[in-house]
């Protein structure tokens, strides 16, 4: 299978929205119809639909699908119920800001046309999330295009989490440089950290890199060090949720470690990302809001208590990365080298 045939995360066919369900990967591959908002909003809380990409994808066609039976209401009722809406699936996860990105789009996308038609307005939010959806292909596409040349042949590229096909429309943010070389018949090895505690390195970049005929090796988050130290990683390529406007990077728990062991041994550490992830709004790393998750997901390991009952746990699902640590911002503009507030600032303030 090439990468280009990994089963879609949403499509959106004939009004009807579906994501697969990320959740039973690697056993099984399910699309799942959303038919109302608040299953959409469970979908993304509980990461059946996950990634920053694609939860700004999944949020815009899930508010979209919210107003498909208010057709009839008035501009100021459409209007009001958008907004709340848009509020009420903005609150399912905090961190990745492409989620609100997407869904204030679709708002200012109807803001734009003034006194208008409930029916008029569905049109316009409909095919502004289709939008949305179309261009982060050809965004992935040039994160690709961009990033490939730092993989040469022989290298060994680590990555974090599952910033791949499966967090976006197509061939993802981190994963897309490492597609692309392939194509390009450059030979290297991919080492996708499992990723604890929801093991999305494990379930999700393992399978989908494999599915498309990439050569990875999975390794437990713990053993990062030992494989930099013994020569094997010469590449490190992440994804993100949020840039804020100093190069200060959120990503899934981990990454930070991961990064201070690159700077340690030496390695490149890149991140790669649309322009929909750089929030000129956040300041810096401490503004970025980190979501905590339940006790749930470290207490146990799939459906089996691996931990004492009562035990105080705590579960950030993100980090932040300074952008001290970062060699580099792949995006779909191309590669941002430090002083990434100089860059950020001229390219997306
Ligand atoms: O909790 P998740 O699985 O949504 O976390 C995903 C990540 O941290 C990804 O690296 C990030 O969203 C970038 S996806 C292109």
């Amino acid at each position: 299978m090439s990468a280009e045939e990994l089963p879609r995360t949403v499509t959106y066919d004939g009004g009807r929205l579906f994501f697969l369900d990320q959740t039973l990967l690697p056993i099984e591959v399910k699309q799942e119809e959303q038919t109302g908002i608040e299953q959409v909003y469970d979908s993304i809380k509980r990461l059946k639909v996950r990634g920053a990409p694609a939860i700004g994808i999944a949020g815009a066609y899930g508010l979209v699908v919210s107003m498909r039976d208010k057709k009839g209401y008035s501009f100021e009722d459409f209007m009001g119920k958008l907004r709340d809406n848009a509020e009420y699936l903005n609150s399912s996860r905090p961190t990745a800001v492409n989620l609100s990105w997407a869904l204030k789009r679709l708002v200012r996308c109807a803001e734009s046309a003034g006194e208008s038609s409930g029916e008029d307005l569905f049109r316009l939010i409909e095919r502004e999330a289709v939008y949305i959806h179309e261009e982060d292909k050809s965004i992935c596409r040039s994160i690709g295009e961009h990033g490939a040349g730092l993989i040469r042949n022989g290298m060994g590229v680590l990555t974090h989490c599952n910033a791949g096909a499966l967090a976006t429309s197509e061939f993802g943010t981190a994963t897309s440089p490492m597609y692309t070389a392939h194509s390009n018949g450059i030979s290297f090895r991919v080492f996708a950290d499992e990723t604890r505690p929801l093991l999305q390195g494990a379930r999700l970049t393992s399978w989908e890199l494999q599915q498309a005929g990439l050569d990875v090796t999975l390794i437990t988050d713990n053993m990062a060090a030992f494989m930099m130290n013994s020569g094997e990683i010469d590449l490190v390529i992440v994804g993100t949720d949020r840039v804020a406007a100093n190069g200060d990077v959120a990503n899934k728990i981990g990454t930070l470690g991961v990064a201070v062991l690159a700077k340690h041994f030496g390695i490149p550490f890149y991140v790669a990302c649309p322009s929909s992830t750089i929030d000129m709004e956040t300041p810096d790393g401490e503004s970025i809001v980190i979501e905590e998750r339940g006790d749930e997901e470290v207490t146990s390991f799939g459906e089996r208590r691996t931990a004492p009952e009562g035990v105080k746990v705590r579960n950030p699902a993100f980090d932040v990365t300074p952008a001290e640590l970062i060699t580099g911002i792949i995006t779909e503009k191309g590669i941002l080298k430090p002083p990434f507030s100089e860059g950020l600032n001229r390219m997306f303030g």
